[in-house]
C-alpha cells in the first residue's frame, strides 16, 4: 500500500512498538481522534475549528486534550515548500495526515482544517488513520460558492476572478465534494455554535471516553 510500506525509500529499518495506547491515554480519559475539516476557502473551517477547540478545552467537568492543525498556518512552517498545484496539495494533505496521526496517537483530539479539495487525498488521510487503528471523522464544512464568494474574508475570490490568483479552489481549480463525510454542516444555514454542537454530538456518538 502507498499508505504504509511500499513506497518507503529507506531500507533496513524496523518499526518499534511502544506502550499500548490504552496505557498512554489513561491520564487523558479519552482516546485520540482526528477530525478532518474540509471545505472551500472561506467556508468557515478555521472559525468552526477554533470554536470547537474552545468548547472542548473548556468542557466541564474535565477538559479535552485538543490540537488544531490549520492549512494556512502550516504553510508558514512544515509546508513552506509547497504551493497549490495538485501535487503540492496532495503532499500537503499527506504530511498533515501523518502529523494528525501522530498527535492522535499521542491522545489528542486533532482538528485538522485544510481545503483538501481532492477526494483521493482525503481518502488517504482516512486510510492513514485506519491503518493505525485510530478513529477518523471527516467533517464537510459546506457553504455554496456564491456564499463564500460574497463573504470573501481575505479578498482572494475577487483576486481569483480578476485572474490575479491562478488555480484558486472553486474558481479555476476543483473542489470535489465529500460523499461519505461523517458530518456535514451548512455554514450558510447554521450558526457557528450550531455547527459546533453537531460535531460535538457526533464525537459523543463515536464514544471517545476510555
Ligand atoms: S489545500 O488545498 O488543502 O492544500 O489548501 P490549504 O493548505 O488548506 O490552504 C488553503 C489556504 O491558502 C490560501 N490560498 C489558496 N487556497 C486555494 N487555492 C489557491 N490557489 C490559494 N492560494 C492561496 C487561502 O487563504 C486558503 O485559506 P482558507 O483558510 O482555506 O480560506
Amino acid at each position: 500500500s502507498t499508505v504504509f510500506g511500499a513506497d518507503v525509500k529507506s531500507t533496513n529499518i524496523k518499526f518499534h512498538e511502544g506502550l499500548p495506547r490504552e496505557e498512554k491515554w489513561k491520564s487523558n480519559g479519552h482516546m485520540g481522534i482526528t477530525l478532518w475539516m474540509t471545505g472551500l476557502s472561506g467556508s468557515g473551517k478555521s472559525t468552526i475549528s477554533v470554536a470547537l477547540e474552545r468548547a472542548l478545552v473548556e468542557m466541564q467537568p474535565k477538559s479535552y486534550f485538543v490540537y488544531r492543525l490549520d492549512g494556512d498556518n502550516l504553510r508558514f512552517g512544515l509546508n513552506r515548500d509547497l504551493g497549490f498545484s495538485p501535487s503540492d496539495r496532495k503532499e500537503n494533505v499527506r504530511r498533515v495526515s501523518e502529523v494528525s496521526r501522530l498527535f492522535a496517537e499521542a491522545g489528542a483530539i486533532v482538528i485538522a482544517g485544510l481545503i483538501s479539495p481532492y477526494a483521493a487525498d482525503r481518502e488517504y488521510a482516512r486510510e492513514v488513520h485506519k491503518n493505525a487503528s485510530l478513529p477518523f471523522m471527516e467533517v464537510f464544512v459546506d457553504a455554496p460558492l456564491a456564499a463564500v464568494e460574497s463573504r470573501d474574508p481575505k479578498g482572494l475570490y475577487k483576486k481569483a476572478r480578476e485572474g490575479k490568483i491562478k488555480g484558486f479552489t472553486g474558481i479555476d481549480a476543483p473542489y470535489e465534494k465529500p460523499v461519505n463525510a461523517e458530518v456535514h454542516v451548512r455554514t450558510d444555514q447554521l450558526t457557528v455554535v450550531q455547527c459546533v454542537n453537531v460535531i460535538l454530538k457526533k464525537l459523543d456518538e463515536f464514544g471517545i471516553h476510555l
